[in-house]
């Protein structure tokens, strides 16, 4: 979501004043010039519906000028102001905001029964070549095949499960090569090395999803796992990213000045061109495994094209391993960054592991701390935001009306901070979640960080046994230290804006080795 992106780019161009950009300056200054200074509307009293609040906005431009770098924040505080359900304007085009746990269960319900669907952005056409893919499909005879194939092929916890042996030797490579690292430090006890957690889950988690969708590793070494995360880093920006010409068609040409057509251009073709090789790979290659993916995928009755195959291909990526990759770098943080959770956690851990040389996914099962740590990682840093667009008027509880056609962003960022539903809800508390019930299903209209409803993340089993796996790993076989002698408190902990947010600077830590494998 890149509204800030494009409010920045605009700022920074128009201060520059390269030429395009005094037009917009110009457009600014005659928003300025028109000031809305209507008061916001309010709820009516009584049955009738009126539009949700909306805070005053200038002419052309809309809210544009209120989302700072961090557009879920700025919301945030937006709601604060105005009530939970807003109506926010970006240039002409309203987008309506709810920012409580109780309307993101509201509208998820009302939409379910109708026929949930998702904006699309531009750029997620190139991506996915069409949107023949599960995230922004509308809902439709082919969302609900495509769905059921990947619940029936690859998401289900059967396949999950037989898809252990890959969580493993992934698992197994990653403890053994901070190892290596560790002992070549061991002879300097003064030398402690520390190892790049944020790039080592961005390789670990593509290549795990590599194998398991494709079937083999395509890409050889980290170097060249950690260039394709990259990738699918970039394509999931894009595809959640709004650009100029989306709200301004007239400047659409700006676009090309802001590096968004060139960006888009150089994700989407090598995507592309490794999704192509694989394909090819398949069909000219002797051995084809039934327990192969992609051979699935080809032999379905639907029918697919090269082009469904590919999309649904990165249904997979663009969902999962970003995703994954995050939710283990802000784990560990957090854990760093509080001792007392880590030290809990890894005598847990330690305890259910004993004298085995080996975790299983049966003994991450009895880690119920462990769950729990994860869940609160995803609280505070799971994705900040799910979407909806309404295909029919749609009027909610207190008599607020949303039109057909509309765009619902629920900001999960502020639910997940909201007073009202956790204590101390900016601390990481693991203990909130023991004994809770709080599933990763959305059931309990307070924790959804895999949104909820008919549009449910379908990859929960398949994020949460390769997080839980790793993180077991890492916390078991190494103790953990912040570089330099650096005190918890100092860990930088920005995040950078996007939905699923990152770490803004790579989480860097130095391990050390406790238990022989
Ligand atoms: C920690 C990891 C993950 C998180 C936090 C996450 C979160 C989410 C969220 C919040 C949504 C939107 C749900 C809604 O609108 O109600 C979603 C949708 C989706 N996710 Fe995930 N996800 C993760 C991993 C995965 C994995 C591993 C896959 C695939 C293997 C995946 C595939 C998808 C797909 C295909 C959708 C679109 C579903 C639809 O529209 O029908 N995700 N995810």
């Amino acid at each position: 979501m890149e509204f800030a992106n494009l409010f920045q780019n605009w700022l920074v161009s128009s201060v520059i004043g390269t030429s395009p950009f005094p037009l917009l300056l110009l457009l600014c200054g005659s928003s300025l010039a028109f000031l809305l200074v209507s008061s916001v509307r309010r709820r009516q009293p009584g049955g009738s519906s009126s539009p949700p609040p909306s805070p005053p906005r200038l002419p052309i431009i809309g809210n544009l000028h209120q989302m700072s770098s961090r557009p879920y924040h700025a919301m945030h505080e937006l709601s604060q102001k105005h009530g939970p359900l807003i109506r926010v304007h970006i240039g002409p085009r309203p987008l309506y905001v709810a920012s409580s746990a109780e309307l993101a269960t509201e509208i998820t319900k009302i939409l379910d029964a109708d026929s949930p669907g998702r904006d699309t952005k531009q750029a997620s056409h190139a991506v996915f070549s069409g949107n023949r893919d599960v995230i922004f499909t509308p809902y439709d005879r082919y969302w609900r095949d495509a769905r059921k194939l990947f619940n029936d092929e690859l998401l289900s916890q059967k396949r999950v499960q037989s898809l252990h042996r890959i969580r493993d030797e992934q698992v197994s490579k990653l403890v053994q090569k901070i190892r290596l690292i560790t002992s070549s430090s061991a002879s300097d006890l003064d030398k402690k090395v520390a190892v790049d957690l944020s790039r080592m889950f961005l390789s670990l988690a593509t290549s795990m999803d590599v194998k398991a969708v494709l079937g083999r590793e395509y890409e050889r070494g980290e170097d060249e796992s950690v260039a394709l995360g990259e990738l699918i880093r970039k394509a999931n920006e894009l595809i959640t990213e709004a650009c100029i010409g989306e709200y301004f068609p007239r400047l659409s040409w700006l676009d090309t000045l802001t590096g968004h057509t060139r960006k888009v251009k150089n994700t989407c073709a090598p995507l592309h061109e490794f999704l192509d090789k694989v394909i090819d790979e398949h069909e000219s290659g002797p051995v084809r495994d039934a327990q192969d993916f992609i051979y699935r995928l080809q032999k379905h009755d639907m029918g697919l094209t090269r082009a469904d195959i590919k999309s649904l291909l990165l249904d997979v990526f663009l969902g999962g391993t970003d995703t994954s990759a995050g939710t283990m770098e802000w784990t560990m943080a957090e854990l760093v960054k509080n001792p007392a959770a880590m030290k809990k956690v890894q005598e847990e851990i330690r305890r259910v592991v004993g004298d085995k040389p080996k975790i299983d996914e049966s003994d991450v099962s009895q880690m119920e701390y462990l769950q729990c740590v994860i869940k609160e990682a995803l609280r505070l840093h799971g994705p900040s935001a799910m979407s909806r667009k309404t295909s029919s008027d749609t009027r909610l509880s207190g008599g607020f009306e949303i039109p057909a056609g509309s765009s619902i962003v629920i900001n999960l960022w502020a639910v997940n901070r909201d007073p009202t539903l956790w204590e101390r809800p900016l601390e990481f508390v693991p203990e909130r979640f023991v004994g809770s019930g709080h599933g990763y299903k959305g059931l309990d209209g307070k924790y959804f960080p895999f949104g909820m409803g008919k549009r449910i993340c379908p990859g929960v089993r398949f994020a949460v046994s390769k997080v839980e796996l790793v993180i077991a790993n890492l916390l078991c076989w190494f103790d953990w230290e912040l570089p330099g002698g650096m005190a918890p408190e100092d860990l930088d902990m920005r995040d950078t804006f996007a939905i699923v947010a990152r770490k803004e600077s790579p989480l860097c830590l130095v391990p050390r080795p406790v238990k022989a494998v």
